[in-house]
């Protein structure tokens, strides 16, 4: 690993992902988790304040990257629920079928480099009637911002520690055998290319 995905990309990220507008984003959608919780990428751990805790019985938190994991260790400090933390990525989940109640997924499925196979990891663990959540950013529909998220996302990718800018979010939930439920999409505030946000409710098909 490079000094800068070790010591300079884990900042950028917890910033980037701090910011007021994705807070919102996040208080519209983690309150919604309930019981056993499955948590993809769990990053530096900025979803634990928006949990309820009267809903939530436990937290796995999937994170495969060391230096995230140990920037998430001051919001799991506060957490008023048993947090597990999980050292793999979202394509090697280590849990039994159906052993989950709610997935949460929220600024990773951009990430994931097999995104598929965590997809189907996701189907396997979540029990029958569970809720996918998510809250992602990904392909505008104007054609005309498409063409700039096609042509920055080589680059981005290398600074952003792997992420894309241009994935069709619904698709990919979709072709990994859920079926959406209910789907809020738009720009947030900033650069476009980088702004367009899906955030919404999925369960198994
Ligand atoms: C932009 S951050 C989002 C973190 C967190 N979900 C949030 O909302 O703040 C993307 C996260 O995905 C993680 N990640 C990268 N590859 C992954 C994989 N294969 N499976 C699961 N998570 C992965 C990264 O380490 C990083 O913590």
């Amino acid at each position: 690993m490079s000094f800068y995905e070790e010591h300079c990309l884990p900042h950028l990220i917890h910033c980037a992902c701090g910011q007021k507008i994705i807070q919102r984003q996040r208080a519209e959608i983690v309150p919604v988790a309930e019981g056993r919780v499955l948590e993809v990428g769990m990053g530096s751990a900025l979803n634990i304040p928006f949990y309820d805790p009267d809903r939530v019985e436990l937290v796995w938190g999937l994170e495969p990257s060391p230096a995230m994991r140990r920037k998430a260790h001051k919001n799991l400090r506060q957490a008023p629920f048993e947090v597990q933390l999980l050292d793999l990525p979202g394509e090697e989940i280590p849990l039994d079928d159906h052993s989950v109640d709610t997935i949460l997924l929220t600024y990773t499925l951009c990430t994931i480099p097999d995104w598929r196979v965590a997809m189907q990891q996701m189907r396997r663990v979540l029990r029958p009637g569970g809720k996918l959540l998510f809250c992602e950013h990904g392909a505008a529909p104007d054609a005309r911002i498409r063409k700039w998220q096609n042509r920055v996302n080589p680059l981005w990718k290398k600074v952003a520690g792997g992420c894309n800018l241009n994935r069709p979010i619904p698709e990919l939930i979709e072709t990994g055998g859920f079926s959406i439920q209910s789907l809020d999409s738009g720009y947030l505030p900033g650069p476009k290319f980088a702004a367009f946000n899906y955030r919404g409710i999925a369960k198994p098909a």
